[in-house]
């Protein structure tokens, strides 16, 4: 496996390959459900790219970038384990030189959400999944569905600025006991831990409400709203159920809406979400 941090070391790797290649771009510390999107990008390409970046612009100034959980020597044999065949490592200067003044700002569907609550975020994805895009030049490309806006906000992209590339979403991983998989998790203290169960105890809750014929949007918002409120440890930031694709809320909840949820437990934001229809 090669380790790269340059850009003209990935374009050069790149231009020697002569069947597909995918790219599982990443910001490190990894957890089975990063490893389940290498798993499926190893079998479905010719060689396998995976990129190790922290990206600065996707921060804000009161979020936890200097704390972001880091374990590059971890990462990097886990990687060389899943049968990854170059890894790109670049630091901040590399992929945002002192001169650099040019973003990707992504429309309507940013400006929900984790985009209300964390403005710029999904700027500062946008412009790094470019950038990732056209240093590795992938044929496809793999995002969990755990973060459901962001990979929306890049499909939205690709679709919009013609970038050649497929975008596979995978399901969301989760502990035995039903917490989604995040590196975020890390920071949860035993009894946040505990408490953070009741993010997937509500979405169950919803999920076989509304398959119990409960469509009204409001009702199930609620559900999920008072069943968190009775955590102690829980502060809920959004309850939402919204359209698949737009991410607009709505008042009936069809098929394929996305029930999605960002909750506080101390420090720690974590975000969770089902598919009205499909399976937790
Ligand atoms: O999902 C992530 O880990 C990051 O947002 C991504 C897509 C690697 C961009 O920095």
């Amino acid at each position: 496996m090669l380790v790269e941090p340059t850009i003209a070391g990935v374009r050069r790797w790149r231009e020697a390959q002569p069947g597909s290649v995918g790219l599982v771009p990443t910001m490190g510390f990894l957890h089975a459900g990063h490893l389940s999107l290498v798993a499926r990008a190893r079998a479905e390409n010719a060689r396998l790219c995976a990129s190790i970046f922290v990206n600065p612009t996707q921060f804000g100034p009161r979020e936890d970038l200097s704390t972001y959980p880091r374990d590059m020597e971890g990462d990097l044999a886990q990687l060389e384990r899943a049968g990854v065949d170059l890894v790109f490592t670049p630091d901040a200067v590399t992929m945002y030189p002192p001169d650099f003044d040019t973003w990707v700002e992504p429309g309507a569907i940013a400006t929900l959400l984790e985009g209300a609550a964390r403005p710029g975020h999904f700027r500062g994805v946008a412009t790094v999944v470019l950038k990732l895009f056209t240093i590795t030049r992938p044929d496809r490309a793999y995002f969990g569905q755990k973060d459901a806006q962001q990979l929306r906000v890049i499909q939205r992209m690709v679709a919009d600025l013609d970038v050649p590339v497929a975008i596979v979403p995978l399901p969301i991983v989760r502990e035995p006991d039903g917490l989604a998989m995040s590196s975020r998790n890390a920071y949860l203290s035993p009894a946040e831990r505990q408490a953070a169960l009741v993010l997937s105890r509500a979405l169950a809750l919803a999920q076989s409400r509304w398959q119990a014929g409960e469509t009204d949007a409001a009702a199930l918002r609620q559900a999920v709203c008072e069943l968190i409120a009775a955590e102690p440890l829980a502060q809920t930031d959004y309850v939402s159920v919204a359209d698949g694709e737009g991410l607009t809320e709505l008042e009936r909840a069809a098929p394929g809406a996305l029930l999605s949820l960002a909750v506080r437990f101390g420090k720690t934001r974590l975000i969770d979400n089902v598919v009205l229809g499909e399976s937790l």
